[in-house]
């Protein structure tokens, strides 16, 4: 099957990814590459580009050295749309004055338009979009029409505002730029843009769905695998689970084998519930591997993030490692990489800064002479949940929240020990009970608790209590690449604090983390 669709080049903007996400939504496929992809790798892409859209970025076009459009990349006359930085660069290569202006534009702003054109088809134009940049266009030049203007939204009424070139269209070829963010959810009809430029300006229909993804991961894990031997690593979370369950179903029995590594850092109760589900799912060759004592003597006395991090990386590979050479002509190690992974690492060649090292995508041990099938390394959280539930997992899998691989080791601020795991499990039991038991659990992206090594006074009864610290954590995410801390009612909040403190006598104190992220990550190490 021929994957057609959207490539996205990206000049940096913290929105890039949101690009690919708002058009894999209205069923269209595209992948984000970086703003300097070269001919040939552009030649060999496993899909068909039908149009081109040029992100934004933190640069200006106004500067020397700033990002530029690949001299090759106009030449194939294919559909464009240049978003905020794009649509400069575009401008000024055709000849339109781009100028800094006075201050940055930030915030919503109201699109006004004499024209029509079919990028704006069914777009109601009292709908806000959502504008953030310094650079703006002063003249279009003599190659582009005019399609809209725009004015913040305190002016709109006043219509004493200056006036920003926000659309254009080039006249004789299919470039348009756009100011705004129409990824953005505060662009309320961006998505309906996106859709238009794939619909009308490219002349193509949407058509990506659930199905053909399988299809895709399908035919790309047989390419990648051939008649080798996957060893794919399983945590029970959705991502790998999901992709384990894929692998199953399209590889020979004796293809597959699955390990799932007990590293004594999962929630109360979790390996028991992983076991079973992975075995109900259909897996074959599961290896439950029980290295709690190795894991935690390695994490003894070490309180850096990045330690704790690199630590159990490590740990996880020497156990992958030991298992790969019992079992013969193992060839790939599986993974449940998601998109987002790829782009926010390191390694992706991507614009985008690395925060944590948490992702999977930094390849392995030069010695362990594996290749990586990654079945989702193209897809994002909820079209993993989409294809878990056309392969007919069950809901309570594939709508699990997250949970990171170096798993409690990094809810538990600073040194990690065996006492401190078991308060985490118990408090962290009690929130998501209770998140379930008052109908939350589903509403929310991500929620965990965290260890705080801070005591604290309180009253027990007549006694005095000198206890640690739980600090519960929700989010609302669409992606878990933004969040913002949930809002839940203050009294479900008190009621599982109460819970907690009653039932967990080490803990003297409850907290709510309030913060989102950025400026926070969602995780606390
Ligand atoms: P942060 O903390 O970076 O988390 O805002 C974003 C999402 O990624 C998950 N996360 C991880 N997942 N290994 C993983 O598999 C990790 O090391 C890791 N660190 C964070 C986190 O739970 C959230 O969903």
């Amino acid at each position: 099957m021929q994957k057609n669709g959207i490539l996205i080049l990206d000049f940096g903007s913290q929105y890039t990814l949101l690009i690919a996400k708002a058009l894999r939504e209205c069923s269209i496929y595209a992948e984000v590459l970086p703003s300097n992809l070269n001919l040939e790798t552009y030649q060999k892409l496993s899909f068909k580009p039908h149009g081109i859209i040029l992100s934004g970025g933190p640069d200006s076009v106004l500067d020397e050295n700033s990002q530029q459009i690949p001299d090759w990349l106009l030449k194939q006359k294919l559909p464009t749309l240049g978003i905020c930085y794009g649509m400069q660069l575009i401008g000024k290569h055709f000849g339109a004055t781009v100028v800094k202006g006075k201050s940055r534009e930030f915030g919503q702003a109201k699109l006004t338009s004499k024209q029509t054109d079919p990028l704006f088809t069914d777009f109601d134009f009292d709908s806000p979009v959502w504008m953030s940049h310094g650079d703006h266009l002063e003249t279009a030049g003599d190659s582009f029409d005019v399609l809209a203007h725009s004015s913040d939204k305190k002016s709109v009424d006043t219509a004493k505002s200056k006036r920003t070139i926000t659309a254009i269209k080039h006249r004789g070829l299919d470039i348009y730029g756009l100011q705004f963010h129409p990824e953005v959810a505060h662009s309320t009809q961006g998505k309906t843009i996106l859709k238009n430029f794939y619909l009308h300006i490219c002349n193509q229909t949407p058509n990506w769905t659930s199905k053909n993804t399988i299809q895709a991961c399908i035919e790309a894990c047989k390419k990648t695998v051939g008649s080798g031997k996957v060893l794919m690593a399983v945590s029970g979370g959705v991502d790998s689970s999901v992709a384990a369950t894929l692998l199953s179903r399209t590889l020979e029995p004796d293809q597959l084998h699955c390990v799932f590594v007990d590293h004594g850092l999962l929630r109360k109760d979790e390996a028991k519930w992983v076991e079973e589900n992975l075995k109900k799912a259909g897996i074959k060759n599961l290896h439950v591997i029980q290295a709690q004592k190795t894991f935690l003597s390695k994490l003894a006395g070490v309180s850096d993030p990045e330690k704790k991090r690199k630590i159990i990386g490590e740990t996880f590979i020497e156990t992958f490692d030991r298992l790969t050479e019992s079992i013969e002509g193992i060839t790939h190690l599986g993974q449940g990489t998601l998109y987002p992974d790829v782009i926010e690492s390191a390694g992706s060649g991507h614009q985008s800064k690395v925060i944590k090292s948490h992702h999977n995508v930094g390849g392995l041990p030069e010695h362990m002479k594996l290749k990586l099938v990654e079945p989702f390394r193209m897809l994002f959280k909820d079209e993993v949940r989409e294809v878990g539930r056309e392969l007919g997992l069950p809901e309570n899998l594939v709508d699990r929240h997250p949970f990171p691989g170096p798993g409690l080791a990094i809810r538990i601020a600073g040194e990690v020990d065996e006492e401190k795991i078991k308060i985490l499990q118990q408090a962290d039991d009690i929130f998501i009970r209770g998140l379930r038991e008052y109908g939350l659990y589903d509403k929310i992206w991500q929620a965990f608790a965290v260890f705080l090594p801070v005591k604290s006074v309180g009253v027990t009864g007549d006694n005095r209590a000198y206890g640690w610290t739980i600090c519960l954590r929700a989010v609302a995410a669409k992606d878990g690449m933004t969040a913002k801390s949930a809002v839940i009612d203050f009294a479900v909040l008190d009621s599982i604090s109460k819970e907690i403190i009653q039932s967990t006598p080490e803990v003297a104190r409850v907290l709510y983390d309030i913060t989102s992220k950025p400026p926070a990550t969602i995780e606390w190490e």
